[in-house]
């Protein structure tokens, strides 16, 4: 399988917005809203297969605001190769938050070096839930 990735646009908007939807661990935006961030896609022969988008809160700062993976292209490192790209991108410190019930994503993120920083008690409105905070350097 062939992974691309590139700047997501207006065009991307259907194709995003279907895998948030099969994402329910996944923050629940209102997709226009990733045109104003950094939004890259991740094409798998051809077909939009995931996104992420992050933006800079400061110098050598930044913020990592959603990230899924059509379930269909799950562990194939198609979600590591959109974080890999955007850690490039944001060099310094980058921040998240995670549900504390995601498991699967708290795993995926320290493969990639992440560590817990903090917890946000009952952050998501939905359900109450707390965040765990997480960071990694590069
Ligand atoms: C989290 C997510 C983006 C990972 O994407 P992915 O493309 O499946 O991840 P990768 O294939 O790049 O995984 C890289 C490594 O992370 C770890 N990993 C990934 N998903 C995992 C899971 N569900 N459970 C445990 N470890 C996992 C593994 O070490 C994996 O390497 P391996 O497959 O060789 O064992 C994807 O599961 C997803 O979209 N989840 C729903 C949305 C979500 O939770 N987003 C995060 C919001 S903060």
């Amino acid at each position: 399988m062939s992974v691309e990735l590139r700047p997501g646009s207006r065009d991307d908007l259907p194709a995003i917005a279907e895998i948030q939807a099969a994402s329910p661990e996944a923050s629940q935006w209102d997709v226009p809203e990733y045109l104003k961030y950094d939004l890259l896609v991740a094409l798998c022969d051809g077909r939009v297969a995931g996104f992420a988008v992050a933006r800079r809160l400061a110098d050598g700062e930044s913020e990592l605001l959603n990230l899924a993976v059509h379930p269909a292209f799950r562990r194939r490192g198609v979600g590591r190769r959109l974080v890999e790209a955007l850690t490039a991108g944001h060099p310094g410190m980058l921040w998240l938050e995670v549900r504390e019930s995601n498991l699967g994503a708290r795993k995926f993120y320290k493969s990639l070096g992440f560590c817990d920083a903090g917890c946000r008690p009952c952050y998501y409105p939905d359900s109450g839930e707390g965040a765990i905070v997480m960071n990694v350097h590069s």
